[in-house]
């Protein structure tokens, strides 16, 4: 029989031992020592034995001294040279953690990318099409779409803009109608819209045909933009008195003599007279909606008038497509919103969803769309995505 010392793994002798250790260790408050002494481990020198590590450890030591240590200290990657991989408890970690953000070596910048520069070339070749070889489909009719949320700050001049880019640049004769006095549509298309402008307050008011108000954009054929300007915040109390004073915008789209495949209305944040024109002018709806908390709350009110208007004025419009935008995959909550909607909406709702982008948000500043701003993005990828999913729907009902 073996003495209690004798035992393989220490015996009572050694947990005695560790028990003493941890009693000390708490005495003094400091975190228990791990028993390095406690018991034999595994591998570890015995008496007489040499404490050297065997051959192959030292030359694997060798090797990543003289090479890895000297590649670890540039970083030398595929796109160039890395910064230098930080150690985990940096005074920089210390600080990140102490925020509440991640630590650690982080990802060389090539490697943070969705996408290698390689793939994002081809997608902005796709977005902007120089050969004019992607086509979408071009509609039987020309389809007026009504951009409406009374929500504000949706992405609906952002969507307009995108969209109607998207649609322009594969083949599409697009305009957009700007009917938001703040005139950011007419700023991301890079149109100017100070009063002077002849602008979509001059064909609601005084009747001046759209063909005298709409303007090219720079940059982008087949695409017509009719400007907003400041004007236009007045236009709600004067259409009050005016005959027809719901149908103006649709008699101005009726006017237009040049042919178009999509006329996109961009809509004010409200559901007051100028919203109810583009109601009556569209055949379409399409409601941007943002995947946040809110998104949902007031689209009621937004369906129950869309239902008054075509129940009086306008039987054939319909909300043929919804928008998911700036959907943020870190969070859950998007993930719930688009569960939301897509349980609620079907498949009115498009496939693709906009991500939130700086990208998106940055264009409108170069009065440009992300289309152009930053084509390989994936911003402008989704845009175009949308606008195929939008023109496929439309040659579904028969293409020209
Ligand atoms: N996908 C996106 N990612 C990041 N920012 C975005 C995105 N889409 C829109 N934005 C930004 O959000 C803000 C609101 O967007 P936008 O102006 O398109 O909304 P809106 O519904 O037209 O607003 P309003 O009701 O005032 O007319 C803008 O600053 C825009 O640049
Ligand atoms: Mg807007």
């Amino acid at each position: 029989m073996m003495s209690e010392d004798a035992t393989p793994l220490g015996g009572n002798s050694s947990h005695r031992r560790i028990r003493e250790m941890l009693d000390a260790a708490a005495a003094q408050g400091a975190p228990a020592a791990a028993p390095s002494d406690a018991a034999p481990l595994k591998g570890a020198a015995r008496a007489g034995e040499t404490t050297e590590p065997y051959h192959g450890e030292r030359e694997m030591r060798q090797i990543y001294t003289d090479d890895e240590s000297e590649r670890r200290a540039s970083r030398v990657g595929p796109g160039g040279v890395y910064p230098q991989t930080r150690g985990r408890h940096s005074d920089e970690d210390k600080a990140q953690a102490a925020a509440g953000l991640p630590t650690g070596p982080r990802k060389p910048p090539e490697a943070e990318d969705d996408l290698p520069l390689a793939q994002e070339a081809k997608r902005a070749v796709k977005v902007l099409n120089p050969g004019g070889e992607v086509l979408m489909p071009r509609p039987t009719h020309c389809r007026v779409m009504a951009v409406a949320n009374q929500k504000g700050g949706v992405g609906k001049t952002t969507s307009a803009v995108n969209l109607a880019v998207s649609l322009a640049l594969h083949g599409n004769r697009v305009m957009v109608i700007d009917l938001d006095p703040q005139g950011n549509a007419s700023t991301g298309l890079g149109v100017e819209h100070h009063t002077e402008v002849p602008s979509i307050y001059d064909s609601l008011i005084e009747s001046v045909p759209l063909n005298e108000v709409a303007t090219t954009v720079d940059g982008i054929p087949n695409l017509w933009c009719v400007p907003a300007t400041i004007d236009l915040a007045g236009s709600e109390v004067e259409l009050v008195s005016m005959v027809a004073r719901e149908s103006r915008l649709r008699m101005a789209i009726e006017g237009y003599e040049q042919e178009l495949d999509y006329v996109l209305i961009d809509c004010p944040p409200s559901l007051g007279l100028l919203t109810v024109n583009a109601l009556v002018a569209a055949q379409e709806v399409l409601i941007p909606i943002q995947c946040e908390y809110y998104a949902l709350e007031g689209l009621g009110q937004l369906l129950r008038n869309i239902e008054l208007v075509k129940a009086h004025l306008n039987p054939q419009l319909r909300v043929s497509t919804i928008l998911l935008t700036m959907y943020d995959g870190r969070t859950k909550l998007a993930d719930q919103v688009e569960q939301e909607v897509r349980g609620h909406f079907g498949d009115t709702v498009l496939k693709s969803v906009v991500p939130r982008s700086v990208r998106v948000s940055e264009a409108p500043g170069y009065g440009q769309s992300v289309m152009t701003y930053d084509p390989g993005s994936r911003g402008a990828t989704s845009y175009f995505e949308a606008a195929e999913e939008i023109a496929v729907r439309g040659a579904a009902m028969g293409a020209r």
